[in-house]
């Protein structure tokens, strides 16, 4: 008799975790899933699952019970309870003193400056003498609770900084304020890390956001020096050794107009970055996940195409024009080679809802395929004749 496969618990029912349900399927791997509400995102494809609150403790352990590992949707966990979770014996991957560096970004700049990894200027600021004192304008940015670009503000004089100490005050949270970085784009780099030590890096990538919201992304990053490629898969493969990162690790770069690599911030699970890896690397970023939490040996991260383009499908303003399921005898009619993947949310204004990667030789064609697919299941092409 084999063993069963150990059943991994997920925390957090957004499409990370749903995406996650694929290659399990694949492998054999039992999820089990702690949702936030009946019929979320990931609570339609895993059976196994409990409906509650994720900062609740008795609510971790009943999901984490019988479970080999706890591994994660999203970062909002609180620090004390996954402690608990450890000392309950349980394997929380990433574990709590990796994770902290995904959850505060102040702990996080403390970190990587004591590593030596570069990062933009930065200080933590009390009031408004202490922005003006670091210096405007720049970008202020809660420590905390921040996604999506909620929780990021570009300040340019002491009136601007009203509304982000206020929302610091109202979450509890501290105020972190950031040179404006001159950036010629923003970078990606991901890697997987075991916790027996081993890793493997994706290609570094270009992403574009719209809004704070990460809009399409190419893989490889399209002219991107190899010398500076090679660096920014140093550094992500330096931070998730250092803070002992279990699992995805997403480090979003800026890359310099005169050259250099600077770090953003860190993700610890799947990262939207990552979803072009779904069709376009050997193994996924999510199944390099479940493979890194359950200390299995990692799959290859190389590139099945020159080029792979990723766009998000977002709701528009006016979320009624667009289509989802509707638009599938266009977009899957015109681009057979395309892949799209939706996640089983409603379109509103602003939510990403899916997205389509495309994948080929040529990168202008990519990029002409994936943005018309996108823009389609949006609703921003052809209502006029309909
Ligand atoms: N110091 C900076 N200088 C210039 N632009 C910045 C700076 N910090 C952030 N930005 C811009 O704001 C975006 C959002 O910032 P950041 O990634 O810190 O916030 P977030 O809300 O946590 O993002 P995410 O959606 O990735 O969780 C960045 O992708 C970048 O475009
Ligand atoms: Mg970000």
């Amino acid at each position: 008799m084999s063993e069963p496969a150990p059943t991994l618990a997920v925390i957090g029912g957004g499409q990370l975790a749903r995406m996650m349900a694929q290659p399990a399927i694949a492998l054999g791997l039992p999820l089990r899933l702690l949702a936030e509400a009946p019929g979320v995102s990931a609570a339609q494809v895993i059976p196994d699952q409990i409906v509650g609150d994720y900062r609740d403790l008795d609510t971790l352990r009943r999901v984490s019970e019988g479970c080999a590992v706890v591994t994660f949707d999203h970062e909002h966990v609180p620090t004390d309870h996954l402690h608990a979770l450890e000392a309950d014996g349980i394997a929380v991957r990433p574990g709590p003193e990796a994770l902290v560096h995904a959850q505060d970004k102040g702990v996080m700049r403390e970190r990587l400056a004591a590593l030596g990894v570069p990062c933009p200027r930065n200080a933590i600021v009390a009031d408004v003498a202490d922005v003006e004192a670091f210096g405007l304008p720049c970008v202020l940015k809660t420590t905390r609770g921040g996604y999506d670009g909620k929780g990021v503000w570009f300040v340019r004089s002491a009136e601007d900084c009203a509304e982000p100490f206020a929302a610091a005050a109202a979450a509890g949270v501290r105020l972190l304020a950031e040179e404006l970085v001159d950036f010629r784009r923003e970078l990606s780099a991901l890697v997987a890390r075991s916790p027996s030590g081993q890793a493997a890096a994706y290609p570094v990538v270009a992403s574009t956001q719209k809004d704070g919201i990460c809009h399409e992304v190419i893989a490889p990053a399209p002219d991107l020096d190899p010398d500076l490629a090679g660096h920014a898969q140093e550094i992500a493969l330096r931070i998730a050794g250092e803070l002992g990162v279990t699992g995805v690790l997403a480090v979003e770069l800026f890359e310099t107009t005169d050259g250099r690599v600077l770090v953003n911030e860190l993700a610890m699970r799947p990262h939207n970055t990552g979803h072009w890896t779904q069709d376009g690397a050997v193994t996924s970023q999510f199944e390099n996940h479940l493979r890194a939490v359950l200390d299995l040996p990692l799959g290859s991260p190389a590139p099945r195409a020159r080029w792979t383009v990723m766009v998000n499908i977002l709701g528009g303003p006016d979320a009624e024009v667009g289509r989802l399921f509707d638009g599938y005898p266009h977009a899957l009619a015109r681009d057979p080679r395309l892949r799209v993947h939706l996640y089983g949310k409603d379109l509103r204004p602003g939510r990403k809802v899916g997205h389509v990667n495309a994948y080929g030789d040529d990168l202008e064609d990519c990029l002409e395929r994936a943005r018309h697919a996108a823009a389609w299941f949006r609703g921003d092409l052809g209502n006029e004749s309909e």
